[in-house]
């Protein structure tokens, strides 16, 4: 029997039907697993991926319609053909409403099965094409850009695990994309329209950190005048982004392993346990492993996270992807003026060893971009004399008569301005502090600049 019509899986509790419709299935090429019950149905769909699901709509153990429908849930991604028992259109129709691609009534026509399961198949294979070609393409709708080997694993298994519960790691240089990978993942997870809630462990104090995870009650603490939920708990029903939780302290550790383990935690001053069923990403630029060695770490926790590590290559392991990322920001930036590389800037681009990765590569583009826009106008042409003046502000002989005094204090305003806001992570009250400037004084830059 040959498997290249596709495999399908199909799922009734009487024998005669199953004999008979995988006989007839079979007869047209196709491969057929067979299912008795709604317990064995979803364990034999995990394992053996069918290309399509033939689905008796009364199986046991429940027997009910409705019952059946609950399990149209589980088999999601893959086209689900309803069988009726009675020509019974009300319950084919809400079927289908909940998403089953298509219905048949018993008694089953032959003829009428092979068309409708022919339909259903090209579908599959449509989708599984589409799957495949989005996570090869050098951009996709997870934001994440580049055509490198590296990166199509990483989109590949973001795809993957996406819809699943699993904790993930996600480790790697500074500016390479982790907090991408994380909300990619969120984007692919089990539910996207939920929040996402991002807390950067290192940078609030470890004495603050539990009552921002976990929240407190009214009278915790000095100050503390009314209860105030968590960032755990506002992550309820989406994704918690544990950002560097390798800066966690050793006591947070232990907190959070409880999350970890059973989604339970206690807010500051409660005594009642809560609970969330926030999906947990982690990331860290650290190697945890090593931490965990030298007993900064601790191994239960790293354990519970590292139900999968996924990993963000530095910019220089996949230079062929410095091209397409130059271009998507310079896009950004210069929107319908369309800025481009000189050769020659193009070709250092591909040379620099980018110690701050993509995000470097982001504020020099968004620098040079800026510098250069303003001056020529539509049409222009980024050198080598804007990039080296975007990276170290310095103003090579002969790039003097391309630009005015006002037009190179504006150039170092936007340099140091852009390289700020990276730092903050957008955060601009941040930026202004790093900058010494109040947020007002920030703002108005920003307006001026056309940098809002
Ligand atoms: N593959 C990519 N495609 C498009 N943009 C990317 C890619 N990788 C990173 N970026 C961009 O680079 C910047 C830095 O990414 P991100 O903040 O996710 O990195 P990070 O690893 O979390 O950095 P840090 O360690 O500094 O927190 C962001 O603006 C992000 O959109
Ligand atoms: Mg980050």
């Amino acid at each position: 029997m040959s498997d290249s019509a596709g495999h399908i899986l199909l799922i009734d509790d009487e024998p005669a039907f199953q004999r008979l419709g995988a006989n007839w299935l079979a007869g047209l090429g196709y491969r057929v697993s067979l299912a008795g019950d709604a317990g064995g149905a979803v364990e034999r769909f995990q394992q053996l991926r069918p290309d399509i699901v033939l689905l008796d709509l009364a199986i046991p153990p429940a027997l009910t319609p409705e019952a059946g429908l609950a399990l149209l849930l589980k088999f999601a991604g893959v086209p689900v053909i309803v069988v009726t028992g009675h020509a019974d259109h009300a319950l084919a129709l809400k079927a289908t409403e909940q998403g089953a691609w298509d219905f048949i009534a018993k008694p089953i026509d032959p003829d009428m099965l092979g068309v409708v399961v022919g339909r259903a198949m090209q579908k599959s294979r449509l989708e599984q094409e589409l799957r495949l070609l989005k996570s090869q393409s050098v951009d996709d709708d997870l934001g994440i850009v580049g055509h490198s080997a590296p990166i199509r694993q990483l989109r590949d298994m973001i795809r993957r695990i996406g819809p699943t519960r699993l904790s993930v790691i996600v480790q790697g240089p500074t500016g390479t994309g982790k907090e991408l990978v994380a909300r990619a993942l969120h984007k692919t997870g089990l539910n996207p329209s939920g929040p996402f809630v991002a807390v950067h462990c290192g940078a609030v104090p470890a004495e603050l950190l539990e009552s921002e995870l976990f929240g407190h009650l009214k009278g915790s603490f000095t100050g503390a005048h009314r209860d105030q939920p968590g960032l755990v708990q506002a992550a309820d029903g989406g994704t918690l982004f544990l950002d560097e939780v390798g800066e966690m302290s050793l006591a947070m550790q232990v907190k959070l392993l409880r999350l970890l383990q059973d989604g339970s935690f206690l807010p500051v001053g409660g005594r009642e346990q809560r609970h969330t069923d926030a999906r947990i990403v982690a990331a860290t630029h650290r190697d945890l492993q090593s931490m965990v060695a030298d007993g900064s770490f601790r191994e239960d926790l790293y354990y519970r996270l590292k139900g999968m590590v996924l990993r963000t290559p530095a910019l220089v392991e996949r230079r062929e992807d410095i091209p397409l990322l130059a271009a998507l920001f310079l896009r950004r930036t210069a929107g319908p003026q369309r800025a481009r590389l000189s050769p020659e800037a193009a070709a250092w681009l591909m040379e620099n060893p980018w110690p701050g990765n993509v995000r470097e590569l982001q504020s020099l583009i968004d620098c040079a971009a800026a510098l250069a826009l303003p001056a020529a106008g539509a049409g222009v042409e980024i050198t080598m004399g804007d990039l080296r003046f975007a990276q170290g502000g310095s103003v090579a002989p002969g790039e003097t008569h391309r630009r005015t005094l006002d037009e190179a204090i504006a150039a170092l305003e936007v340099q140091m301005i852009t390289a700020a806001l990276g730092e903050a992570q957008n955060n601009r009250s941040e930026a202004a502090r790093l900058l010494g400037i109040s947020r007002v004084g920030l703002l108005k830059k920003l307006d001026r600049l056309g940098l809002r």
